[in-house]
């Protein structure tokens, strides 16, 4: 039996030590877009851990806080936004989803796993006019898209949805690396039929390991979602320090310029070097480049690991945490692209 190709994604230093003989704590990760300033996690009280999960301890009502959801809308506290785009495949019966690519492959793989027939969106379908729209059941949009950082504007993710809505169809908006970003969340239309919102405390609250997000919902998808994660889906640290990171509104206001300040500078630091970002993010930039491979070894073999993809050939560059993280970025890049070039 053929062996289904599972998605790969950043983060892998375990595999990198092994694979270049560098030891764990020697290497800068920037594979991910995972903030590396993030939120200050307080100690967590012994019945936190020894009671099981409450479902109306209050994090419910805090999600709606935080998105700002009108009362139409379910928010459902869920282990990682992972959980429900892994979850949402299942809860129709098959057919056709459209999806970015090149985008986060979690999604293409969960419908596809699920028998729906994945048409594959790429940058020039959204140039063009939308006809492929007419075609699909289910649109998933991820908003700005990982890794390319493209965007859509609300107004247009409106026009699909509506689109999509009045023949039953769902619009999936995977607001992963929306965090921070000022009038670019659905979340005000959370609650109307088929549109599903996804959360994710991963990326700006640096919290990947913690496996907390949430989906905003329709009632009638919401009452499905619930059924199908069960009573305790989300542990009860994940819940306690959850409620708190998404109620700091002050560490969320700062940390929003000082990564919209760091983006930029790593989108400079990068153009220095001949490294012109196509795209980006908060919290990556993306850059095509033909020789995007060589690159990616080149920086490996001096303890910098980057996101590589190879349709297109491109990088995706995180954010280095301290100075001592970016001069180091900036030392090797010079060294390694001045050897590429005089190869
Ligand atoms: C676009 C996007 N969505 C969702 C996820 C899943 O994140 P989490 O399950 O940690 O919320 C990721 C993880 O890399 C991602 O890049």
């Amino acid at each position: 039996m053929v062996k289904p190709q599972l998605p790969a994604h950043g983060g892998n230093l375990i595999q990198a030590a092994r694979r270049w003989g560098i030891p764990r704590e020697r290497w800068l990760d920037l594979s991910t877009g995972i903030n590396p300033n993030g939120w200050p996690v307080p100690a967590i009280p012994p019945e936190i851990w020894q009671r099981l999960p409450e479902a109306d301890d209050g994090l419910d009502e805090a999600v709606r806080i935080w998105t700002g959801v009108p009362d139409a809308a379910e928010c459902i506290p869920l282990p990682g936004s992972q959980a429900v785009i892994q979850a949402l495949p299942g809860l129709r019966t098959p057919g056709r989803v459209g999806v970015p690519h090149p985008g986060y492959q979690e999604h293409r793989h969960a419908w596809a796993e699920a028998g729906h027939q994945v048409r594959p969106l790429s940058r020039e379908d959204m140039d063009q006019r939308e006809t492929w729209l007419d075609e699909l059941d289910v649109l998933v949009w991820i908003q700005p898209n990982n890794p390319t950082g493209q965007w859509v504007d609300r107004d247009r993710l409106l026009a699909w949805y509506q689109r999509l809505a009045a023949r039953g169809g769902w619009l999936v908006v995977d607001e992963a690396f929306a965090e921070g970003l000022a009038n670019v969340s659905l979340a005000p239309w959370a609650g109307r039929p088929g549109l599903v919102i996804l959360k994710s405390l991963g990326k700006f609250y640096g919290l990947a390991g913690l496996r907390a997000g949430a989906a905003l919902v329709d009632p009638a998808i919401g009452t499905t979602l619930r059924r199908v994660l069960g009573p305790w889906a989300l542990s009860g640290p994940a819940r306690y320090v959850m409620a708190r990171a998404i109620a700091d509104q002050g560490w969320r206001a700062r940390m929003a310029e000082r990564l919209q300040a760091e983006s930029e500078r790593l989108h400079t630091l990068l153009a220095r070097f001949g490294l012109r970002p196509t795209g980006g993010t908060l919290l990556f930039q993306y850059v095509r480049h033909q020789q995007a491979g060589q690159l990616a070894e080149a920086l490996a073999q001096e303890g910098i690991l980057v996101r590589r993809f190879d349709r297109p050939p491109a990088l995706r560059f995180g954010l280095p945490g301290n100075e001592s993280d970016w001069r180091r970025l900036s030392d090797t890049l010079a060294k390694v692209i001045d050897r590429l070039i005089t190869n």
